[in-house]
């Protein structure tokens, strides 16, 4: 790895084993980009891969010079209105009303390893020798405001990090409007645009669709990351498959508001941008103030999808997600929600977590509806003290009981908001998120709280802190159950109203935080109604997250293998749920909703109690099966097969150990078929020349797996022998895989 500069060219070259980067000062000393892709040769000067033509109609940035053009010319970081015409990475409103800025080339530094960002989370270097950052100091001289852009470059992976950090040395109240965290100039525009989008409980569904002329974007307006859309996209070339052919992802550390954009120009060519959503965004920025945007991470894949998944995967696994739980295999978790929702009593909660230590779960994990008036969605919240009605011996006293069964015990918060009718809300009815005079909108009967304001931050973070050192917590459910509306935050003045949604994330972030670094031992799982905020800046406090509030086998198919395209499987939050499920009220095998939520942190959702002596037996195998192979699933490289999103019927993935000699392949079916075709599942990332013995039974070479397929027809597929083992509607099968 290393990052060179060519003082003759101006050219800085950002080249690792995989890929290379590269950035040239063009005449003006503005940025240009050069080349993003596979690694190419380094030489001194690139000069050759610019391409200036004059075309009639473009404006031209010096006089008698009319092909220098930024109309053309690829750039870093662009501004709108100097002869660039696309939608810039920033834009800054001055004093005179005027927008127009020039950030030109003062200086630059190369550093080992990666520093880290003011306030939020990011991408982290463990030994200095993993990264290497180059920061490009930049000044726009009339506005006396300094730029600094920062680009990291991993060593062993094709992955580049980026931000941008303003700082006002000048006199004048500057307001920046725009503050992307990256924009990438590409040659062309044969590329399709594919985002992860949906619902409640509809997270992040893969959707694809070829780059036209003009702009496709995804962003969310809602505070939240939001279900709505993930800040992942990826481009990629339209022949690009799971297995093979060229893919970008961009991926934003960020969980609030977003945009990721591409604009495709007259010429072909391509912008992505992505950061903040400029929308409603205007922080002013005071003589001596900076502001530093979030993190974006670029990976790029000549090997397809699965490839670019691996890199996010351990990246995000091993250099996002930090504390004590990073590297180990999680608890397997029961979680009253589903199965009291909000009736129950201390006695009924032990003793749905005995019957589920009886069967070997770990954690026992109590959901919403034990604090305050807490006994339905419209009371409660923001009063974080048990219910003594409930839980006459308080939270530490429930934890004793857990604890005395050999369980550890976890807690539901939703730290973000208050209702109504609360104490809270009682005696700080100011400390909501509402705009003067004008109505509040409700969601799930409730108010967010304005996290903008330190003294809000504090008063939660109080009264959580102390009651994870009054109880045995060991784990933390942090959930958020509604958007922003009537953003507005009576701290602060009228020019500083469009600060409100980042300073909103930088209050969760901050008590994040806090709480993590106090409590290091205490297991996070993020959740905002299911995956509504499911992204890669809670994953940095949070190493996971509850993925949907769909706990339907089949439904979380097309959710998992979504998440899959940028997240772990360790951060994957998937539970086995009670069936005719509450979210679809489909009827599923216990067999499959074990199957499908093996691929993730793994848990129960359900009261075990309920269950008929022949479930409880198989509930006891799906957790020892659990114990046995979860350092694989949830660490071992992770392999998308067949996509439920292409494929109405089958769905496939698998993992495989780093050593290579266990491998597990998850394979669903939807509806039962009759006399229907032989099928095979190709499988990936096995040792071509190790025996496998499948299943204990039959032995196959990896080579023979990988290129013949693992053969999974099945006894209702157009076989009628006693000997074969028939099959259902939402049937699914683990292979497991030995080297032998
Ligand atoms: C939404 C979450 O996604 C559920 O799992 C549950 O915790 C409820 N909130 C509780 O109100």
């Amino acid at each position: 790895m290393q990052i060179s500069y060519h003082a003759s060219s101006r050219t800085f070259h950002l080249q690792n084993d995989s890929i290379s980067y590269i950035i040239k000062i063009l005449p003006n000393d503005q940025l240009g980009q050069l080349y993003f892709g596979k690694a190419i040769r380094d030489r001194e000067n690139f000069d050759h891969l610019i391409e200036m033509h004059y075309r009639p109609m473009t404006a031209y940035v010096f006089e008698g010079n009319k092909e220098f053009s930024l109309d053309h010319i690829k750039q870093e970081y662009p501004s709108y209105g100097t002869t660039d015409f696309k939608h810039p990475a920033l834009e800054i409103v001055q004093p005179n009303g005027s927008r127009i800025t020039n950030f030109t080339y003062v200086s630059h530094s190369i550093s080992a390893g990666k520093p880290a960002l003011k306030d939020l989370p990011a991408t982290y270097t463990e030994e200095e020798h993993e990264a290497q950052t180059l920061t490009f100091h930049l000044r726009d001289e009339l506005i006396g405001t300094e730029l600094d852009l920062h680009y990291t470059l991993f060593a062993a992976a094709p992955v580049i990090a980026r931000s941008a950090c303003f700082t006002n040395k000048g006199n004048l109240d500057l307001h920046l409007t725009t503050a992307m965290s990256l924009s990438l100039d590409l040659p062309d525009s044969n590329y399709e645009f594919v985002h992860f989008s949906g619902a409640w409980s509809r997270e992040r569904h893969q959707k694809v669709r070829r780059l036209e002329a003009g702009i496709q974007s995804v962003e969310s307006t809602r505070g939240t990351s939001s279900h709505n859309h993930n800040p992942f996209v990826i481009l990629k070339r339209p022949e690009t498959t799971e297995f093979s052919g060229e893919a970008i992802g961009f991926s934003l550390v960020y969980s609030g508001n977003f945009l990721a954009q591409a604009e495709v120009d007259t010429w072909g060519t391509t912008r992505l941008t992505m950061g903040i959503n400029p929308f409603q965004f205007d922080w002013k920025l005071e003589p001596g103030e900076s502001f530093q945007t979030p993190e974006a991470v670029m990976v790029y894949s000549t090997d397809g999808l699965n490839a670019m998944s691996q890199t996010f995967h351990k990246l995000y696994q091993k250099r996002l997600a930090r504390g004590y739980w990073r590297d180990r295999p999680r608890p397997i978790l029961i979680n009253n929600w589903e199965a009291t929702y909000f009736d129950f009593t201390e006695d009924k909660l032990v003793s749905i977590a005995q019957a589920a230590k009886n069967d070997g779960v770990e954690l026992f994990v109590l959901d919403d509806g034990w604090f305050g008036a807490r006994c339905g969605e419209c009371a409660g919240l923001g009063d974080w003290f048990a219910n003594k009605d409930r839980l006459p011996n308080g939270i530490a006293g429930l934890a004793e009981r857990i604890d005395a069964l050999g369980m550890k015990f976890g807690l539901w918060f939703e730290p973000e908001m208050v209702n109504k009718d609360s104490d809270l809300f009682r005696a700080h009815p100011d400390w909501r998120i509402c705009t003067p005079s004008r109505r509040a909108s409700h969601g799930r009967n409730q108010f967010v709280l304005d996290y903008s304001r330190q003294e809000v931050v504090d008063a939660i973070y109080d009264r959580m802190a102390t009651l994870l050192r009054e109880a045995k917590i060991s784990y933390i459910k942090w959930d958020m159950n509604r958007c922003i509306t009537e953003a507005f935050s009576a701290s602060l003045p009228a020019d500083r109203q469009g600060e409100l949604f980042h300073r909103y994330i930088l209050g969760v972030y901050q008590l994040y935080d806090r709480l993590t670094t106090d409590f290091p031992h205490v297991l996070f799982e993020s959740c905002a109604s299911g995956g509504g905020r499911f992204d890669p800046g809670l994953l940095y406090y949070a190493p996971q997250g509850w993925a949907s509030d769909d706990s339907d086998a089949i439904e979380r198919l097309k959710i998992q293998y979504g998440t899959s395209m940028c997240y772990p499987i360790s951060s994957i939050g998937a539970h086995v749920s009670v069936s005719p499920n509450h979210q679809v009220y489909r009827t599923t095998p216990i067999e499959t909703r074990a199957n499908v939520a093996h691929f993730g942190t793994f848990g129960y959702e359900l009261d075990l109690n309920k269950l008929t002596e022949e479930e409880r037996e198989k509930v006891r195998q799906q957790i020892q099966f659990m114990k046995d192979y979860r350092e694989v699933i949830q660490f071992g490289t992770f392999y998308r097969l067949i996509s439920p999103f292409e494929n109405t019927n089958f769905a496939a993935w698998m993992v495989v150990s780093e050593d290579k000699k266990t491998a597990l392949v998850g394979y669903y079916k939807i509806l039962n078929e009759v006399n229907g075709p032989y099928h095979r599942v190709k499988l990936c990332g096995l040792d071509p020349d190790a025996a496998y013995c499948v299943d204990g039974t039959s032995s196959h070479y990896g080579d023979e797996l990988m290129n013949l397929g693992l053969i999974t027809t099945d006894g209702a597929a157009g076989e009628q022998s006693p000997n074969y083992r028939k099959s259902i509607d939402f049937d699914s099968r683990i292979f497991v895989l030995h080297a032998e």
